[in-house]
């Protein structure tokens, strides 16, 4: 399957996506986490995308399909991608259905992760993970037990993305609802999209894209 996560920042698509690879063997694409990784190399895609994703805005389509691409033609990607974060414009969408078309595959479902704005400024502001094994933390709602350190690993060095802070996070979901919220509708016209309430616990939702990913809907 060919599977997509649409939801603002904060909906849960990473959480979901790394779930949905661990357990039903799906390769999980993020366009962000390819992003960030390409602003930590200093490659000229990422010094092209540093400042637009530290203020929140979209990275332009050419440079975020150009690193994509590359990652889809990998050959573990054939046994089925969740795509995560991508498209967010139209001209993502389209270019997405070309690229699908010319290996004779398309877009099984997308997800639309239905959440309300105000908890997700909340949910991503504070939030933070271990710089060794990745585990998340947020400075209200899951503390590490001793400040500082990781209960998972015993490491010190904890990371924060450098736009989890509350005003950029209010600029992407400005990015979101102008931006990516049409495609909703566009994935609507061509009855493949799905709609979870991404409000409920973390295991409902994963059973809700369990049944999606299996066809039982
Ligand atoms: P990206 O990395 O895609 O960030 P995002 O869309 O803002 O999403 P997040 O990673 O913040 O949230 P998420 O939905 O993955 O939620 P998570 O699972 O972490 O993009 C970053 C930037 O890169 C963009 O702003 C843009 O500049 C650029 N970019 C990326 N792709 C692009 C593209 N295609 N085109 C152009 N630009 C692009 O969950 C959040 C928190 O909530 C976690 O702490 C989690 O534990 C918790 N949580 C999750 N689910 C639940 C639940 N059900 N209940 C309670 N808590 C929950
Ligand atoms: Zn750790």
């Amino acid at each position: 399957p060919v599977m997509i996560l649409l939801g603002p920042p904060g909906a849960g698509k990473g959480t979901q996506a790394r779930m949905l690879e661990e357990e039903e063997g799906l390769v999980q694409l993020s366009t962000g986490d390819m992003l960030r990784a390409a602003v930590a190399q200093g490659t000229a895609a990422g010094l092209a995308a540093q400042a637009v994703m530290a203020a929140g805005g979209l990275v332009p389509d050419e440079i975020v399909l150009a690193i994509l691409q590359e990652r889809m033609a990998a050959p573990d990607s054939a046994k089925g991608i969740i795509l995560d974060g991508f498209p967010r414009t139209e001209g993502q969408a389209a270019a997405l259905d070309a690229l699908l078309a010319s290996a004779g595959r398309r877009v099984t479902a997308a997800v639309s992760l239905e959440v309300d704005d105000e908890a997700m400024v909340g949910r991503v502001s504070g939030r933070f993970t271990c710089g060794s094994c990745g585990e998340g933390y947020h400075d209200e709602f899951r503390k590490p037990a001793q400040p500082g350190s990781c209960d998972r690993c015993g490491g010190t060095e904890m990371k924060r993305r450098a736009d989890d802070n509350a005003v950029t996070v209010r600029e992407r979901l400005k990015a979101y609802h102008a931006q990516t919220a049409p495609l909703i509708r566009w994935y609507e016209e061509k009855g493949v999209l799905e709609r979870i309430d991404a409000m409920a616990p973390i295991a409902e939702v994963r059973e809700a894209l369990g049944r999606i990913t299996r066809g039982v809907t």
